[in-house]
């Protein structure tokens, strides 16, 4: 550690909202539904960097399908615990979507304008079809205009860091999802 790296602070991490156990479960189903919808086809997963690669990381085991895998690296304006919507696309996709069955794997769908943005984006590449599948959505986002086939858990509002999900960068490691109960920048 560098003199200039603070240390960790455990008083960071709050009440386990989503254990290890519940997450695997969850996956195992959300992947077993996936399997069965694309019967007979190879679906292309395509994952938001960072906040999403554990889970789609767990959830693409679960499937039992030939899937292809791509990654988008997008960055949201906003300070550390909030998006202001307006997002910036820092790594591409590699792959070419059209024609494609594509599953969008996000991992926190909160206001849902990071959604909207990337579906409206990747829809102009012509895929065959694009479906979302979301780990975590906030209780108060719209669901019927997000407009997602699969959710694993719907949270409140608190701020919730591990399984990919991060604080400045921290905490994506932790293998369940907690409370951020640390200082909220704004
Ligand atoms: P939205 O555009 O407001 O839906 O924000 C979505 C993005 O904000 C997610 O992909 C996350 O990167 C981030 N985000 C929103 N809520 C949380 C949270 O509770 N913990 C960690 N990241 C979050
Ligand atoms: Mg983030």
């Amino acid at each position: 550690m560098s003199a200039d790296t603070p240390p960790a602070t455990p008083t960071d991490v709050g009440e386990i909202l989503v254990t290890s156990a519940q997450l695997q479960e969850r996956v195992t189903e959300l992947g077993a539904a996936i399997t069965a919808e694309y019967e007979g086809q190879a679906p292309l997963l395509v994952g938001v960097l960072k906040g999403a690669f554990m889970f789609m990381s767990d959830l693409a085991r679960a499937i039992d399908l030939p899937v292809e895998f791509d990654f988008m690296a997008v960055s949201s304006y906003g300070s550390a615990t909030r998006s202001s919507g307006v997002v910036r696309i820092v790594k591409d996709l590699d792959l070419d979507l059209s024609g494609r069955h594509v599953i969008l794997v996000e991992d926190i769908v909160d206001s849902g304008l990071t959604l909207s943005y990337l579906r409206k984006n990747l829809l102009a590449r012509n895929p065959a079809s694009l479906e979302v599948c979301a780990l975590l959505v906030r209780e108060t986002a719209d669901l019927a205009a997000l407009d997602l086939r699969h959710v694993g858990f719907t949270i409140s509002g608190e701020f919730v860091l591990g399984y990919g999900l991060d604080v400045a960068e921290r905490y994506r490691n932790l293998p369940y999802i907690a409370v951020y109960t640390g200082a909220v920048e704004d």
